[in-house]
């Protein structure tokens, strides 16, 4: 959407979806930077995945608009939405476990794969990476590898992987996309400390090195607060506030939310 100097990179304008009688997101707007690390958090069922769902596809909103690079994308399909350039790991890996860490990645390229049949692309993942188009797919993927640290697991099935290297297949898998938006619903569940410090220094590495903005959903506060340019609560499908870290850790709800009695962030999870 043109304002009267630039063009808006991502917006969310009066998003709304119920299911049956519960209204899972209610009036959400708020507007992404190019470059920024923009944080979504809220309690269990507050409609943080719904609105991933509605971003990339998954679900179509009853009302309001999405808006990337000046297209509205509401209601488009996710093969479509990826195309533009949003990607997206999920909050339950989503992988193919049977196939090898390369393959999966390389699956990641289907935003570049004409024929865009899932079948077709696995046939394509799996097959020997002969012609010229594959050599620079395949090259793409090594740098991804690399710059996820994936070497010693490429060719390994992502089945036989611990979960926090699996997490980082995903991340790895989003990233062969080569996507503007990156959607990362709770990267850092069911990681233990030293996995969380990874994924911790990739993120912020994804959008230093690559200039890659991203959307972060996490229910790590101090995380959250650490790593986030700003932050947007909802509760409800509503949103309770928006803002930096520091004014949204001072903001009455979430003190209440999430804080409880103890005014320390360390404590939360
Ligand atoms: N397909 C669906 N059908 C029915 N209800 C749904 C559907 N998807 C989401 N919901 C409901 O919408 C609400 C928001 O769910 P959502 O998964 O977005 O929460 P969340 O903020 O991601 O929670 P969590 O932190 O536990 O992942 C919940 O009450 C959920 O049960
Ligand atoms: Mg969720």
């Amino acid at each position: 959407m043109e304002t009267k100097n630039r063009t808006i990179f991502f917006e969310v304008c009066n998003l709304s979806i119920s299911f049956g009688g519960l209204d899972a997101l209610n009036d959400i707007s708020f507007e992404v930077h190019k470059g920024e690390i923009f944080s979504i958090i809220g309690p269990n069922g507050a409609g943080k995945t719904t609105l991933f769902n509605c971003i990339n596809g998954i679900y179509k909103p009853d009302g309001g608009h999405i808006i990337f690079k000046g297209q509205k994308i509401q209601g488009k399909r996710p093969d479509y939405v990826a195309r533009l350039g949003i990607g997206r790991t999920f909050q339950n890996i989503e992988l193919f476990t049977h196939m090898s860490t390369m393959e999966n990645l390389m699956l990641g390229r289907h935003r570049y794969i004409k024929a865009g049949l899932l079948r077709g692309a696995i046939m394509w993942a799996k097959r020997s990476f002969a012609g010229r188009e594959e050599v620079a797919h395949r090259r793409k993927v090594e740098e991804i590898i690399d710059f996820l640290d994936l070497q010693s697991v490429r060719n390994k099935f992502v089945g036989s992987l611990p979960y926090g290297t699996q997490k980082q297949v995903e991340l790895g898998r989003a990233l062969a996309m080569e996507p503007e938006l990156l959607l990362l619903d709770e990267p850092c569940s069911g990681m233990n400390s030293e996995e969380k410090q990874d994924m911790i220094f990739w993120i912020k590495d994804i959008q230093d090195a690559l200039g890659i903005t991203i959307l972060l959903i996490e229910h790590d506060m101090k995380m959250v607060m650490d790593i986030s340019n700003r932050i947007l609560v909802i509760n409800f499908g509503k949103i309770v506030t928006e803002g930096s870290p520091e004014e949204v850790q001072k903001h009455p709800e979430v003190l209440r939310a999430y804080l409880g009695e103890q005014d320390n962030l360390e404590n939360i999870a």
